[in-house]
């Protein structure tokens, strides 16, 4: 599937379908309005049919005048309340009628309606995005696989001067949305077959299809050289190897600091010893959501082919029970040296990461950001709709927040500090790796913060926005792939001379 960029008269292109705005009490478009002019009165006449909410559509056949074959009429709302949810709406709504009616291709005039954004190269960035993701179906372990794709292209008309810059646009958003189609596909994947080695392997995968990326796998003896037996904790009752994947990309200059992102990969957690309930644990296969956001985000960058550097980090394990698993009261020693005492092996996110982040510092960074599915807490906290973001920089928290808005994939900041440390002394060791019932998020937080003193460091606890629970909807979100791209893009902006819209080279 291909997206595209038209300039000519609406009434010009021949396409399946034109999609075209319309406001509450039968307000045309201005395209809408040239297409009306043309086919004598058929648009306006039928304007009071529709009411212009937003995503509430009109299809039209037969429409004189015009080259294309249909019109749908798309409403947008009244201009006060248009927003990035409803643009996201009328997307959706868009591609309802372009899947259900089987088009090759289609055309969104909007005329910039569908949101009050106006930064063009955003707005058509997330039409872009929010495009593919209504085009991915997840059927890989489905017998009977989903139709074959009948749309071969998309396009957004947009005026000649807008051109190139919409370009930019699509291109951005596309490497975006396949990032973001990666990061659903491994997390829908099942535990038995997304495993650490899998992980791997499609990390390695990345690294075979771009040059200036290289993948580093650390396996278990390796890592145990190292010292990092926390990690090695975590997977010490599973059958499946623990892994280490390291995906260094060198877009930058040799001495440019690489910005640094960090995975959760947990490929199954039941929780160890401390065994999970039995509800709803099949949703732990995706507590590798936040490896799969890095991993995706190292493929749109390298599709973005940005102009820094990077280094992806994801410490993946699988969390089981068994004779040999890790108990509650074991001791283990990290990587940095500090001791931990393991009161529950249900709080194993903390435990992998802790030795990556240390991991991280040979790497110099400028900056690091960890991304995982750690606390139920977070979901108390925040809902399904927005990220926890904790930190020991404000500079990076702000960025990563307006990363979060640009991107339209927020997150939110809690604090972190002296006070909440407290609840994770320990009798027997230097920390223990839970802190009681109360704000589970900022003490999970805290612990990481105990291995990231030496650099910028932030947290994303995306566990209530990584996948959804829903019925029909059940499955990964691909979140905060957008965010993080966003961040990296604005790394690109702090080196460079800001250029409109984009800040970056194609
Ligand atoms: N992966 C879970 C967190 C989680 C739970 C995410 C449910 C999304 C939905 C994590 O490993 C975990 O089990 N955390 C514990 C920590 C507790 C033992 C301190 C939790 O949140 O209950
Ligand atoms: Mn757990
Ligand atoms: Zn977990």
């Amino acid at each position: 599937m291909q997206f595209e960029i038209f300039t000519d008269a609406v009434t010009d292109l021949e396409t399946e379908c034109l999609i075209l705005a319309i406001a509450p009490e039968g307000k045309l478009s201005p395209s809408a309005l040239e297409v009306d002019a043309k086919s004598g009165g058929y648009l306006s006449d039928i304007a009071a049919d529709h009411n212009g909410k937003a995503g509430e559509t009109l299809l039209l056949h037969k429409v004189p005048g015009i080259k294309a074959k249909r019109v749908v009429l798309m409403g947008v709302g009244k201009q006060e309340d248009r927003t990035d949810r409803t643009q996201r709406k009328v997307i959706v709504a868009g591609m309802g009628q372009i899947k259900a009616l089987k088009l090759s291709n289609a055309v969104f005039a909007l005329d910039h309606m569908e949101s009050n954004d106006e930064d063009l190269y955003r707005q058509i960035r997330h039409n872009t995005e929010w495009a593919s993701a209504e085009l991915y179906q997840y059927d890989t372990t489905k017998s009977k696989k989903a139709d074959e794709l009948a749309l071969e292209s998309l396009a957004f008309r947009v005026d000649e001067a807008d051109a190139e810059l919409a370009e930019y646009s699509i291109a951005d958003g596309s490497a975006i949305a396949n990032g973001v189609t990666t990061a659903r596909e491994l997390g829908n994947l099942p535990g038995n077959i997304c495993t650490p080695t899998y992980l791997s392997e499609i990390a390695i995968a990345l690294d075979a299809e771009c040059d200036k990326l290289t993948t580093t796998v650390l396996e278990e003896d390796e890592m145990a050289e190292l010292g990092m037996f926390s990690l090695l904790s975590v997977g010490e009752g599973s059958i499946q190897p623990s892994k280490l994947i390291v995906m260094e990309y060198k877009g930058g200059e040799e001495g440019d600091k690489p910005h640094v992102l960090v995975g959760k990969g947990i490929t199954f957690d039941t929780g160890g010893i401390s065994l999970k309930p039995g509800a709803k644990m099949d949703e732990m296969k995706f507590d590798m959501c936040g490896a799969a956001s890095v991993i995706g985000a190292m493929e749109s960058l390298t599709e973005m082919a940005l102009p820094i550097n990077v280094v992806a980090i994801v410490a993946s394990a699988e969390n089981m029970p068994s004779s040999k698993a890790t108990k509650p009261g074991d001791i283990v020693t990290t990587m940095s040296g500090q001791t931990v005492e393991i009161l529950n092996t249900d709080a194993e996110g903390r435990l992998v990461l802790c030795d990556a982040l240390t991991y991280a510092e040979r790497f110099e960074p400028a900056t690091v950001v960890d991304v995982a599915t750690l606390t139920g807490a977070c979901i108390v906290a925040l809902g399904h709709h927005t990220a926890g973001l904790l930190s020991n920089n404000d500079e990076l928290a702000d960025s990563l927040l307006a990363a979060g808005d640009f991107a339209a994939d927020r997150a939110w900041r809690l604090p972190i500090g002296e006070e909440y440390q407290e609840q994770l002394d320990s009798n027997f060791a230097d920390i223990a790796n839970i802190g009681g019932p109360a704000a589970g998020t900022i003490t999970a937080a805290c612990f990481l913060a105990r291995f990231t003193e030496k650099f910028a460091w932030a947290h994303l606890d995306i566990a209530g926005v990584a996948w959804n629970s829903n019925g029909k909807a059940k499955g990964s979100t691909g979140r905060c792939v957008p965010l993080l791209c966003q961040h990296l893009l604005n790394q690109v902006d702090e080196g460079e001379e800001e250029q409109e819209g984009c800040g970056h080279d194609h």
